[in-house]
């Protein structure tokens, strides 16, 4: 839904609670960010032989379950029997095609945005040192897009941007930029419903979003036309006008289409163990001060959106890293608790979290250090059904077969896609500002409540706490942005 913000306040929620990150360190003044003790902390790899061929799904799996590969490949195609009766008993087959894409998403990058090396050769993955580059890495960060002001977003294979947080850079340098979850205002009241998150050691997350090649492509829009760059607010409004809003490009079987991905991280200190976290070196920016800081990071979350044909109304997937908060109590097997402590709770009942959260802390502001640490738990337990071929069940196997990888260490948390998907004729879907109702008219999203990450939908947990932002699934509140084709980013920092 546009909100009531105009250009000029969309700027200004750009620029005041922006913190960027980034790889290139030239012309950014450093100073260590708060608690950061282990600036240098990536482990080595601990690299063990290629685990194919990989062990069978469990016999509680559906027979038809299609054959788990490691494989750098996002995967073009979900498939579905048709024998399956509810979107219940087809979960076994989406979160099989998380877990793939996972992999595939976090496979070594090659030399060219977004494309893996060796994707048919598992080595590659399982022998990759802890913080080497990956596929989706690579990919461009919406200030590419977005953050350019007066120029035109670079090319895909354009190694910079025109502008950086942390202007300076060299030629063929990485840049990462990273967001606070308050630079994410779900503005339906002249407020920002969205807050920071601080960990157990004191610091902010950050955040960062990025889109593949088709999607980035399409919101940049052809040299030839500019009607069609559509990170320019004027043109995305008139594209929203069609019935069904903007379109992006669908993956078919033959190539791959719009993919948006959003990243969680929190900063690596000497109390954390890097070598259970994606770790990278990058630098953090602190839009309050303006400077850029060298930090370790570790990755805690990872959003994925596909538009994967026939599912116009894309497919959700979100992963966090399993020492984020406390298993749910429910779980079988009990985990052990982590060796160096949860990330965002503190490992004890007190304080309390209600819907999920002790409290919402400030918004970064210039010269003060980041305030206590929020408590965090998770209010929507990981899915255990289908029995014996749930979520769980799913994350039991992927994480058996990635040992020796940090990716052992990460888990699905849940997968949420349209059980009747398709816009057009015959088709329930319908924009929310044509009368749409959710979860109906956006494809039947399943489940249809209760979809979220702890480090990113952190204070929407519960359908209360969300009600205001949109609701507490990816569906539900992306659906908000159906005019801009469930892109938030697209939808919230169009200039
Ligand atoms: C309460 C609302 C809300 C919920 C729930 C929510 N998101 Fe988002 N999401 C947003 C907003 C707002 C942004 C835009 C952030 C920005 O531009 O900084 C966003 C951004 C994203 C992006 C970046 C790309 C883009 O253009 O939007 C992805 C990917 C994403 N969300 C995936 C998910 C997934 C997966 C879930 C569910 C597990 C989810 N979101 C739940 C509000 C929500």
């Amino acid at each position: 839904m546009r909100t009531s913000l105009h250009c000029h306040q969309r700027l200004t929620f750009l620029i005041i609670f922006t913190t960027f990150l980034t790889f290139t360190n030239s012309g950014c003044q450093n100073s260590p960010p708060a608690n950061n003790t282990n600036a240098n902390a990536i482990a080595a790899a601990s690299p063990t032989a290629s685990q194919q061929p990989l062990p069978p799904w469990p016999s509680s799996f559906p027979q038809q379950m299609p054959a788990p590969v490691v494989s750098g490949n996002i995967p073009r195609q979900i498939f579905v029997p048709s024998t399956t009766s509810s979107p219940q008993d087809a979960r076994p087959f989406f979160d099989y095609f998380s877990w793939e894409s996972f992999i595939a998403l976090n496979w070594p990058a090659s030399g060219s945005r977004g494309a893996p090396d060796q994707p048919s050769n598992p080595n590659v993955f399982f022998t990759a040192p802890n913080g080497t580059p990956v596929v989706w890495g690579t990919y461009k960060d919406s200030f590419d897009l977005f953050g350019q002001k007066d120029q035109r977003p670079s090319a895909w294979d354009a190694p910079n941007s025109p502008l950086s947080p942390c202007p300076g850079g060299t030629t063929g340098q990485k840049t990462l930029i990273f967001t606070t979850k308050g630079e994410t205002p779900l503005m339906q009241t002249a407020q920002a419903f969205s807050f920071p998150l601080v960990d157990q050691q004191g610091n902010y997350a950050y955040f960062d979003i990025r889109y593949d090649e088709a999607q980035y492509n399409f919101i940049r829009g052809q040299d030839s036309d500019p009607t069609s760059w559509l990170y320019l607010l004027k043109n995305l409004a008139q594209k929203e006008k069609a019935q069904f809003g903007v379109q992006m490009p669908m993956t078919t079987t033959s190539a791959l289409g719009s993919i948006m991905v959003k990243a969680a991280w929190r900063i690596s200190t000497s109390h954390d163990d890097p070598k259970r976290f994606y770790a990278i070196n990058a630098q953090v920016y602190d839009a309050t001060k303006q400077v850029c800081t060298p930090a370790t990071v570790l990755l805690v979350g990872l959003h994925i959106g596909h538009k994967i044909d026939p599912f116009s109304e894309w497919v959700w997937s979100t992963f966090e890293q399993v020492d984020n908060v406390p298993p749910d109590a429910d779980a079988t097997p009990k985990p052990s608790p982590p060796p160096n402590g949860y990330s965002f709770n503190n490992g004890t009942d007190s304080p309390k979290t209600t819907g999920g959260y002790d409290y919402k802390p400030p918004l970064p502001a210039a010269g003060q250090t980041p305030p206590k640490p929020v408590q965090v738990s998770r209010v929507n337990p990981i899915p255990n059904t289908p029995a014996g071929q749930s979520t769980r069940d799913v994350n039991a196997y992927y994480q058996q077969i990635l040992k020796g990888t940090v990716w052992q260490y990460y888990q699905l948390v849940v997968t949420q896609w349209p059980a009747t998907p398709g816009i057009g004729e015959g088709k329930p879907f319908m924009l929310m500002q044509n009368g749409g109702v959710y979860p109906q008219n956006a494809g039947a999203a399943f489940p249809a409540n209760g979809a979220v990450n702890t480090t990113m939908e952190t204070y929407f947990q519960t359908q209360n706490d969300a009600a205001g932002a949109g609701g507490n699934s990816c569906m539900s509140c992306h659906y908000r942005a159906g005019q801009s084709d469930f892109s938030w980013g697209l939808n919230r920092r169009a200039h």
